[in-house]
């Protein structure tokens, strides 16, 4: 008999089709399954809130106003009326856009004043400027280091530095978080085996809010022949007396870190990355990493933004120091309320951790009917069971702002973990 593999011949072909589509090409991402798992439980989603005007101390948001706990406008520089002219000037000469890669296409003097202002605040020698944060250190980790080298990282490091250290190749370690001893005990049994190797650290750690031991990690760099990458991007405008970041902080010589990195999305206010160090180190980048090479030039309004920030910041310390003051209070005033700080130090960046990834969420939600917005953080962005509320502080915080804050949250986690509670009681029988 005959046999008829037409439909058989299809429905392979729409199974091969179903396999292949984006439809279903790998399981579903941790934030999706999370706002699945909250849409249940009566949450709403919490994620692209659209803002009616800038990153700011307070916002507003379907009309409301919200003390906005979300921003990195951490110098209170964003819409600062010079930025707003020195981003005309620059919109009106150069336009929009840097055309096409600096390398090719040549650059504009925004660009070179921008990497000249960089290399002047950290004193060292120059600085590439990239066109995100995360492209630069994916970009110069994946480009500096190969096969035979290893990368020593901390084990809550920018997943920007991980992906780096993913894309280069080279043996990846993540060492405790900022434990020494633990970096130390790798190093003595791996380091040997690898050709080049780097350390790379945080100068504010973005989740936790606490500060690597810089003079350490620069003594065990020395000890165990390696490089050093320190990210700035929770450190710059935020640590030390000037905000010059965690060397200011520590009274380090600059030139004792091998490469000086930050976005400029946060204190600088606008949007990029760069690189910070010795001349040598620049110019490979500049010739060879990836992401300078083959990627457009940074807009030079945008870099004409951030120079300007970066003049104010250094103009007017009194930024930092009101900063610095209402972090401390904030973390003061969370402690004397028996919330969970971790390990924060209160510089800018302070968690309230809850725990339960559900339990963030709900809390989250009742801040923003109260009129605080604050993100809840849940894994993937932190391990399980460590889920907390990220409050980002910025120097136009008031001490209302943060007794409002906090006392709501104070109020608001026992209803959170309620409502939990309640439904995993309701649905602990369900398959
Ligand atoms: C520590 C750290 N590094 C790098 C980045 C990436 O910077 P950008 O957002 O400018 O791409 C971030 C972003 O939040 C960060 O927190």
């Amino acid at each position: 008999m005959k046999k008829d593999h037409s439909s058989q011949a299809d429905s392979a072909q729409v199974q091969g089709r179903r396999s292949s589509g984006f439809n279903r090409m790998r399981s579903k991402l941790s934030f999706e399954r999370l706002v699945e798992m909250g849409n249940k439980m009566g949450l709403e989603n919490p994620l692209f809130v659209c803002h009616e005007g800038a990153a700011k101390a307070t916002t507003r948001i379907g009309g409301k106003e919200y003390i906005n706990f979300s921003t990195y406008d951490y110098l209170d520089i964003n819409t600062h009326p010079e930025l707003t002219e020195a981003v005309t000037e620059a919109a009106k000469m150069y336009g929009t856009s840097a055309g096409a890669s600096r390398l090719v296409g040549g650059e504009r003097p925004p660009h070179r004043a921008l990497e000249r202002a960089i290399a002047d605040l950290y004193q060292v020698d120059d600085c590439i400027i990239y066109v995100s944060g995360h492209a630069a250190n994916v970009s110069t980790l994946g480009f500096m280091f190969g096969a035979r080298d290893a990368i020593f990282h901390d084990g809550l490091a920018h997943n920007s530095l991980v992906q780096g250290a993913f894309l280069s190749g080279a043996t990846r370690y993540s060492y405790n978080h900022n434990d020494c001893d633990s970096l130390e005990e790798m190093l003595r049994e791996k380091r040997d085996q690898h050709k080049h190797a780097i350390i790379v650290t945080e100068g504010l750690f973005s989740m936790d809010g606490n500060i690597p031991d810089l003079p350490r990690l620069i003594a065990l760099k020395k000890k165990y022949d390696c490089m050093l990458l320190v990210d700035e991007a929770h450190s710059l405008g935020v640590l030390g007396p000037t905000g010059r970041g965690v060397r200011e902080y520590f009274g380090i010589d600059p030139t004792e870190v091998d490469m000086w990195m930050s976005t400029l999305s946060k204190s600088m206010c606008g949007c990029g990355g760069f690189i910070a160090g010795s001349k040598e180190i620049i110019d490979f980048l500049k010739l060879g990493s990836p992401g300078f090479v083959f990627s457009v030039g940074m807009p030079p309004v945008i870099a004409a933004a951030c120079k300007k920030a970066l003049d104010i910041m250094l103009r007017e310390p009194e930024r930092v120091h009101k900063l610095q003051h209402i972090s401390q209070y904030f973390l003061k005033y969370a402690q004397s309320k028996g919330l969970d700080t971790g390990a924060a130090q209160g510089y800018a960046v302070v968690p309230v951790i809850v725990g339960n990834s559900m339990v963030a969420g709900f809390l989250a939600q009742a801040l923003f009917r109260r009129g605080v917005f604050a993100m809840p953080i849940t894994f993937p962005a932190v391990k399980e069971g460590t889920a907390r509320l990220r409050f980002f502080i910025s120097a136009a915080h008031t001490e209302e702002h943060v007794r409002t804050a906090l006392d709501a949250v104070v109020e608001e986690i026992p209803h959170a973990q309620a409502i939990v509670d309640a439904y995993v009681q309701a649905h602990q029988n369900d398959a």
